[in-house]
């Protein structure tokens, strides 16, 4: 029997955070000059993730992603990796990457059993990138991208956040590049999340835009007709490539949505717009048992009620979610923090 919530969601999908730290400045994610880093020492072992793993497992869950900050950041990934690949019950475990370290480490990761990769590219312009990352490497984003190529992992996606007047003139290059490696290209529109301090209406690009934008250089594209929890909507071109678009901001997924996240300290938290999370760490270090851990996760899941995005799209006057004094108050806002 599935665990389900109070509007009968299931616990399926487990986003698993492994640090909070990253080597890129994402405008829409960490604007800032100066973030509060979570010390090493409330950073869960990948003992400690293993475990909490088996947990969700017993509750039903199936699909593990891996996120950051930069998971890649993290010593030994491929390691843990393994371990949660290697466990009964899991169908899938991906890992959302910003790309700089993959060329490195892909035949690593496709040796221990990671499904499939998801790399964030909001521009093929290196200028660009230096403005939207403030870093310097997209040659060794791409590097990355033909790496896991070459590695052999199927299914794998480009995330593409799309920002008025940023990138959003980018839409058909970076289709056009997709195809030629082989990813599937998802456009995001910019959310109101923790972290994007600068977020306004008027810098999202709606997927009713996006669409308009596309079908004007392509001609009519047809919507993909799956039953799915995914957050993308999926659409082919006349050629039939498929690209996706994740339209978070102006119509959410929030009544299909199976998905929760743990933070690298071991916080849970059920929505992405939560405020709230619930500690598994101190439980974990104080020697509580899987059945135990299990019992208060299935309990809590129960009376899950959120619908974040929704509430966020029923605001008038939306503004960002958090401000920059809040979020210095509870570093736990942060997109960084919550994996996305
Ligand atoms: P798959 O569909 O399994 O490939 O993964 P994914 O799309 O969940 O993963 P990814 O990390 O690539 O996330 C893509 C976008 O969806 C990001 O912009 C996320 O912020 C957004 N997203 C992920 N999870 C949630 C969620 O729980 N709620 C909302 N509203 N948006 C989410
Ligand atoms: N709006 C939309 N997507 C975002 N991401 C991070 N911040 C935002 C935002 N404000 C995306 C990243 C990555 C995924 C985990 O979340 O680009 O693809
Ligand atoms: Fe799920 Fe919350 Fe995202 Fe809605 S906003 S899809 S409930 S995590």
């Amino acid at each position: 029997m599935p665990t389900v919530d109070a509007f009968d969601r299931p616990l399926r999908n487990l986003r698993l955070s492994v640090t909070d730290r990253c080597n890129l400045r994402c405008s829409y994610c960490m604007p800032e000059d100066e973030y509060v880093w979570l010390p090493k020492d409330k950073i869960l072992s990948f003992e400690e993730l293993a475990r909490v793993v088996d947990v969700f497992l017993s509750l039903g869950v199936d699909r593990v992603r891996l996120t950051g900050g930069e998971p890649l950041l993290r010593r030994g990934l491929p390691e843990l990796v393994r371990q949660i690949a290697s466990k009964p019950g899991v169908t899938d475990v991906a890992m959302t990457t910003n790309g700089i370290r993959l060329a490195d480490h892909a035949e690593a990761l496709a040796r221990a059993g990671l499904s499939r990769v998801t790399v964030s590219l909001d521009t093929l312009r290196e200028d660009r990138f230096r403005a939207l990352t403030r870093r310097d490497e997209l040659p060794q984003v791409l590097a990355g991208i033909e790496a896991a190529r070459t590695a052999g992992f199927a299914g794998s996606k480009l995330d593409t956040v799309v920002m008025r007047g940023v990138n959003d003139d980018e839409l058909v290059p970076l289709l056009e590049y997709a195809k030629t490696v082989g990813y599937e290209v998802r456009f995001i529109e910019y959310m109101d999340v923790g972290g994007a301090t600068r977020w306004s209406m008027a810098d999202v690009v709606s997927r009713e835009e996006m669409l308009a934008t596309l079908s004007g250089h392509y001609g009519p594209i047809e919507r993909v007709v799956e039953d799915s929890s995914a957050p993308a909507d999926r659409y082919a071109l006349p050629d039939g490539t498929v690209f996706g678009i994740i339209s978070s901001t102006t119509a959410p997924f929030c009544s299909t949505c199976d998905r929760s996240r743990l933070t690298a300290d071991g916080m849970w938290y059920l929505c992405l717009y939560a405020k709230l999370g619930l500690d598994l760490r101190a439980p974990l270090r104080g020697g509580a048992t899987i059945e135990e851990l299990a019992a208060l996760l299935k309990r809590t899941w129960s009376g899950r009620t959120d619908r974040g995005a929704e509430e966020r799209l029923a605001m008038h006057d939306r503004t960002a979610l958090a401000q920059r004094d809040e979020l210095r108050a509870n570093p736990h806002l942060e997109m960084h923090k919550r994996g996305g």
